[in-house]
């Protein structure tokens, strides 16, 4: 897997992201340090750190556990909200089997859900809703 890629996901994950937020401080924290994680986890996917990955697919999935994720279970999020959670899950468990093809797969996975949330919002709004 080349990393070229990866980096070129991660980009496009942000770019998609409007600087303002209509959700509030609580949600804009947690954004920010799901970035963090998500970076912290591509380096471990990279060079395959795997007690690395483990803890740092845990830290994503408890960052979903908190009240401010809850405001994305909200009916428009939710379908978003679970594929993301999900996409975590496939992650640490292609992790756990220190699977060298599923986890890289599995990152790309996760980014794309992270866009795909975003992209959604992006249009709601253009919609003008
Ligand atoms: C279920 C929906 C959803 C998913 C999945 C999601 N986000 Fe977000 N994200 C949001 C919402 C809502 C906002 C607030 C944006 C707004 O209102 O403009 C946001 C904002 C952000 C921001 C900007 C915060 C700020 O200060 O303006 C970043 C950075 C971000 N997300 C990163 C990520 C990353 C990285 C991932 C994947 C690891 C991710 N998001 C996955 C819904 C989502």
């Amino acid at each position: 897997m080349n990393r070229t890629w990866f980096g070129a996901l991660a980009l496009l994950a942000l770019s998609s992201v409007s600087a303002t937020s209509a959700q509030g401080p609580a949600l804009d924290r947690l954004m920010h340090r799901k970035l963090e994680c998500s970076q912290k986890i591509l380096e471990a996917v990279v060079t395959s750190q795997w007690e690395d990955l483990d803890a740092r697919t845990r830290e994503m999935e408890a960052l979903t556990d908190g009240p401010a994720w809850m405001v994305l279970t909200a009916p428009e999020y939710a379908l978003h909200s679970a594929g993301f959670i999900r996409a975590v899950r496939t992650l640490r468990e292609a992790a756990a089997r220190r699977d060298l093809d599923a986890t890289p797969t599995a990152y790309a996975a996760l980014t794309l859900s992270c866009v795909e949330c975003h992209r959604y919002l992006a249009r709601n709004r253009l919609a003008g809703k």
